[in-house]
């Protein structure tokens, strides 16, 4: 809303602009005109004579000279009202979105509280057309080392600083107590964790082969320069990661000897090369010469963790704060992925990546997939907010890196350069923009999306790219929670109205077997596979 409005504003103030101009130089125009006029109709003046006060001659005759100068006036006064009232329409759309969109929550806030209410999604509204009655609170950034004071837990005050604004990213220290942090490491071990990734992942069909594409058409795709040359960077671009395995360009190059691939040796692949390659021959390679586990794009361990009814007090504090943190609405945080519980070893390392998912027509969100009327080739998670809490401080390495933070500009190809890859956290970390040193109780939290500008989920931030480095010293423990919402608004509507469907039928249930109601969904109900989107 407020976007469209600045920019219909100004617009509407560039024209205006436009306007003014175009009647200020037909004004400077016009008494040329009129003085060769008035020159003309009077009597010749004395030449001794001194030149007449102009001002005066026009008023004195009603002819083209006096009328266009009075639409000068006129059409300047309509214009000057128009301004006057397009700035005041902006002034007043500029700051009531907020307030009328979020009004279910004003009076809490009000109350000194921003924990908030669970909104409601009007079933009837979003089935007939697209009636959007939910406002997203966004938190505001101002610029980089502002810090803002927050109330999350009674009698105490937490700062939070703005650590980058592409992606809007915060930090909030001592956001977890050492005895939070202790708690939440204990219940992740007494459940016990699982490798992230499995060494080697089943092959997976091409998608290129799915798409049956001609080599030369995939050649072409991945030729981003077009110069009908295969640089590193451009074969790396597209599929850094190989069956879940981290290429890099050294990488690259040893697939290319081992292969014969590339006779001259100049690192560049022709057509012809190309062509002799077969698709699946890199995979292959790879597979036969076996993986290390550092050679994945992650190298962890991790679990989930529960957060809903009949879960650690801590756990569901935790939760709590989350939702006052981010000022969304609680049901939201309810329904979102449990806590995610990740623990590296010294050497372990997760390659940036993104949380979340690119917004396209043919995706749908793993979380609403259920509520999806229609079904969608691709599926990616959909992580709106990500908050991540360190639990230990880390001896050496295993900061967060966000490669692009507050770059001025996204490229994917610019990310590898002269064979240094910006994503790569093994080896690249000191080249990322912002690095976030692990620190126990510590919280940061980003947006992975940007606004819609109406309130709701937009577009994929790109900037929000990050990864764990490597850890050099010691092991580092993190969680994560993550807040997931389907950027299409109808279709979370429909999921949060199947859910509470499924609450109540359940409560019916139990209260017939005399069980203990539970309105929750399940853990099962509610766990997403760890689908996080590699590039
Ligand atoms: C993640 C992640 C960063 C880190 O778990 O998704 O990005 O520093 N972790 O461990
Ligand atoms: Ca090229
Ligand atoms: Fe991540």
């Amino acid at each position: 809303m407020q976007s469209s409005w600045s920019k219909r504003y100004s617009e509407q103030q560039t024209s205006d602009k436009l306007m003014v101009h175009h009647h200020i130089r037909s004004k400077m125009i016009e008494p040329q005109d009129c003085d060769d006029s008035d020159e003309h109709d009077e009597a010749v003046p004395l030449p001794t004579l001194p030149p007449m006060p102009r001002e005066r001659v026009p008023l004195q005759k009603s002819n083209v000279c006096s009328r266009s100068y009075f639409m000068v006036v006129m059409v300047f006064f309509h214009v000057y009202i128009i301004n006057v009232i397009a700035l005041l329409l902006y002034v007043h759309y500029n700051n009531s979105p907020g307030d009328v969109l979020a009004s279910p929550n004003r009076d809490e806030a009000s109350g000194g509280s921003n924990h908030h209410k669970p909104p409601e999604f009007n079933q009837q509204q979003s089935d007939s057309g697209f009636q959007q009655d939910m406002y997203l609170p966004r938190l505001e950034g101002i610029r980089v080392g502002h810090v803002q004071k927050l109330s999350l837990v009674p009698g105490n005050v937490h700062e939070m600083r703005t650590l980058s604004l592409k992606p809007l990213l915060f930090e909030i220290p001592g956001f977890l107590s050492e005895e939070e942090c202790r708690v939440v490491v204990q219940l992740a071990q007494l459940k016990g964790l699982m490798e992230s990734q499995v060494m080697v992942p089943e092959g997976q069909e091409e998608l290129t082969e799915q798409l049956n594409l001609s080599p030369e058409e995939i050649f072409n795709l991945l030729d981003l320069n077009q110069d009908g040359q295969l640089q590193l960077q451009e074969i790396l671009t597209h599929s850094r990661v190989r069956d879940g395995i981290w290429l890099t360009p050294e990488n690259l190059k040893e697939i290319y000897a081992g292969l014969k691939a590339d006779p001259d040796g100049n690192g560049l692949l022709s057509l012809e090369e190309f062509r002799r390659l077969g698709s699946d021959a890199f995979q292959r390679f790879l597979q036969q010469r076996g993986v290390k586990s550092s050679q994945l794009v992650r190298n962890s361990r991790h679990t989930w963790l529960y957060q809903g009814q009949g879960a650690h007090q801590v756990l569901r504090d935790l939760k709590k704060r989350v939702a006052r943190l981010t000022r969304l609405p609680s049901a939201l945080v309810d329904l979102s992925e449990p806590l995610q519980v990740v623990r590296y070893e010294q050497g372990g390392h997760y390659h940036a990546h993104h949380d979340s998912g690119p917004v396209y027509p043919e995706t749908a969100c793993t979380h609403t997939r259920l509520a999806a009327n229609t079904s969608t080739p691709f599926e990616t998670s959909c992580r709106y907010i990500t908050v991540l809490f360190y639990l230990n401080s880390v001896e050496g390495g295993g900061e967060t890196a966000f490669p692009v933070a507050d770059n001025r500009t996204y490229e994917e190809v610019s990310l590898i350069q002269n064979n240094v890859d910006l994503m790569d956290t093994r080896k690249n970390c000191d080249r990322s923009n912002l690095r976030v040193k692990p620190t126990k109780g510590t919280a940061v939290f980003w947006y992975n999306y940007l606004s819609d500008g109406q309130g709701w989920v937009g577009e994929q931030d790109e900037y929000s790219l990050h990864g764990g480095c490597v850890v050099t010293r010691g092991t580092k423990w993190v969680a994560n929670n993550w807040i997931n919402i389907d950027p299409d608004y109808q279709r979370q509507a429909r999921y949060q109205q199947l859910v509470s469907q499924q609450g109540e039928e359940d409560e019916e249930e139990d209260e017939e077997e005399g069980e203990q109601p539970q309105s929750q969904p399940s853990p099962e109900q509610l766990q997403t596979a760890d689908s996080h989107q590699e590039l």
